[in-house]
């Protein structure tokens, strides 16, 4: 897209996970980021998440820019009404708790540009319940939905809300363009948006094959990881069926549907295992045994999944 419509100044309002990484994906492709946060500690540990970000992108090689300039493009501020006043677009991106979101879209729709993008970066709160908060606003708040890491993962939805209009949804997937991602539109507020739909059907089937005693969880692990989700790297479901044959596909579909698990309860598999205290990562044991530290176990997937993009690229 024409660097023309790049928005040149963007706020980045919560700098945490995802906030740094966030402020790291849009200043390295050019915009001039302010990342807030309501404490002055989170800021200091938001730059340095960016500085080992900016290490790990150029030790995988996937840093085409200067580390010094990239930093130079960030702002770090506690001032969200300041850092927004002048801004084309802002990504909130705080706690997951509508009444806080709510509370920084009034801010947001008080101290921004009467043009500006009012987009966040919620994982599942309907974007509507957000736009309730800002009714003058309302068309000029969408869903800008990235997954973690943001300077890794290529994909980025752009959710409309009942009130959001047109003209918002085409310049938040023209911004998330011009910093090197691919928009997924999604047309309907729908819970889970579109990826987590789909993560969370996955995760169904497999606790259930599971739970029934089809096959064990190590197995179930590995037929999707080194399985499907491999060869899906490359072909996604419809083309898998194109390959196939709409045919036997049809065919199969109709005679396995009935037999797919639709329980409404995520079920024993999580139950027994939080009763235990295994959490997951943070606990040292969820489904699995860890003996890494969660960052040291974050940092190999993050390194494989760079592996893979190097490899497809
Ligand atoms: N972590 C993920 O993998 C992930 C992925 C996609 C989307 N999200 C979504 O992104 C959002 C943030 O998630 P996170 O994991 O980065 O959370 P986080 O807890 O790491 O960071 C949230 C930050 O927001 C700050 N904050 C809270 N209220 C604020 C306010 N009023 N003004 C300024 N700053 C404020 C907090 O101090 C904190 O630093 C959530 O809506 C979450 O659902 C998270």
């Amino acid at each position: 897209m024409p660097s023309d419509t790049l928005p040149s100044t963007v706020a980045v309002v919560g700098a945490g996970t995802m906030g740094h990484g966030l402020a790291l994906q849009f200043a390295r492709h050019g915009a001039g980021v302010t990342l807030v946060d309501h404490r002055e500690s989170n800021l200091d540990d938001a730059r340095a998440g960016v500085d080992d970000a900016l290490d790990f992108l150029a030790a995988e090689g996937l840093l085409d820019a200067n580390p010094a300039a990239v930093r130079a493009h960030i702002d770090y501020t506690l001032d969200t009404s300041a850092a927004v006043a002048s801004v084309d677009l802002v990504v909130e991106t705080v706690s997951e708790d509508l009444s806080v979101k709510q509370r920084v879209f009034a801010e947001l729709a008080a101290a921004a540009p009467d043009d500006a993008v009012l987009a966040t970066n919620t994982s599942g709160i309907p974007i509507t319940d957000i736009a309730a908060a800002v009714p003058g606003a309302a068309d000029r708040v969408v869903g800008c939905h990235w997954w973690n890491p943001p300077y890794l993962l290529p994909t980025v939805e752009v959710v409309r809300g009942e009130t959001t209009s047109d003209e918002t949804v085409d310049r938040t997937a023209a911004f998330v363009e011009a910093v090197n991602r691919e928009p997924i539109r999604v047309e309907r507020d729908v819970p889970g948006f579109v990826w987590n739909r789909i993560q969370f059907a996955v995760l169904r089937e497999c606790t259930h094959l599971v739970s029934e005693g089809v096959a064990s969880l190590a197995d179930v692990e590995r037929a999707v990881r080194d399985g499907y989700a491999l060869r899906t790297a490359v072909v996604g479901p419809f083309e898998t069926a194109d390959l196939a044959g709409l045919d036997l596909f049809r065919t199969i579909a109709a005679d396995l549907y009935p037999h797919l698990s639709d329980a409404d309860e995520p079920g024993p598999l999580f139950d027994e295992r939080l009763a235990a205290g295994r959490g997951g990562v943070e606990d040292g044991a969820g489904f699995h045994e860890y003996d890494a530290s969660p960052v040291d176990v974050i940092r190999r997937r993050d390194e494989r999944v760079a592996a893979i993009r190097r490899a497809l690229d």
